[in-house]
């Protein structure tokens, strides 16, 4: 049995579901919220240590601004409201991508991370304004100005998931395969899992089946 250490999930769909049900993919952003605490509430039941969510990629401003407000509004409101409960169930936030907001916003995450810095239960990785090229580059580029040596253990601390293993396992719903610049270093041996469910409906069963089967993989990192 595979131990399950780390979860990336690529939360995709919400667009998709707003427009069939509420015709409007704001309200399918909302709704994907729900999922979200539906999520973290069986991550911490299965004892994993460090679950990463993708909430707003660097290709994502794209989008009209309607859009791209209503979702950090949601996610302004997410942790105004949240956050004590979160510290209180001795959970960590970090973000991993480049805190560009609002003052207001890059306040409230830095805030929100230094309130919970030292908890110790479960890890969450928000990927917010997160893209993997930007990411290597930058690291790259901090390694050739400290002429430091070009290995894996030296790049690693210039990633934004310094200190964090790699994931285990990557979900993505939303009936897509592709990676959309996730973490294009960190899931070189993940297994991936693609989930036709849209994230709104995708729910606790869906997720306790896969890290079942997840468990039974046979994972060779190169090996026989
Ligand atoms: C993913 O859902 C959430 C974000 C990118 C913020 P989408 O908004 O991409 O939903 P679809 O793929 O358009 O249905
Ligand atoms: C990936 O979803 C980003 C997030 C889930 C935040 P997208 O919906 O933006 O991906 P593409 O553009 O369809 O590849
Ligand atoms: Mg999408």
């Amino acid at each position: 049995m595979n131990l399950l250490n780390h979860v990336a999930i690529i939360m995709d769909g919400n667009g998709r579901w707003g427009l069939k049900y509420k015709n409007s993919r704001n309200a399918g952003h909302k709704e994907g919220l729900k999922t979200v605490e539906k999520i973290i509430k069986q991550t911490i039941r299965h004892k994993i240590k460090f679950l990463t969510l993708y909430a707003f990629s660097t290709e994502n401003w794209k989008r009209p601004k309607k859009e791209i407000n209503y979702l950090f509004n949601l996610l302004e409101n997410f942790l105004n409201h949240r956050i004590n409960e979160l510290y209180k169930q001795n959970i960590r936030l970090k973000i991993i991508g480049v805190k560009n907001f609002s003052s207001k916003l890059n306040k409230l995450l830095n805030a929100s991370e230094k309130k919970t810095s030292k908890n110790k239960k479960l890890q969450i990785n928000l990927a917010l304004n997160y893209g993997s090229k930007f990411e290597l580059i930058n690291a790259f580029k901090t390694l050739y100005k400290k002429k430091e040596k070009i290995n894996e253990k030296n790049l690693s601390k210039y990633l934004q998931t310094k200190n964090i293993p790699d994931p285990d396992l990557l979900i993505r719903t939303g009936n897509t395969k592709r990676l959309s610049n996730f973490l294009l270093w960190q899931l070189a041996y993940s297994e991936i899992f693609f989930e036709k469910k849209l994230w709104p409906e995708f729910n606790e069963k869906d997720y306790n089946k896969i890290i079942k089967k997840f468990k039974n993989i046979k994972r060779n990192f190169g090996k026989i």
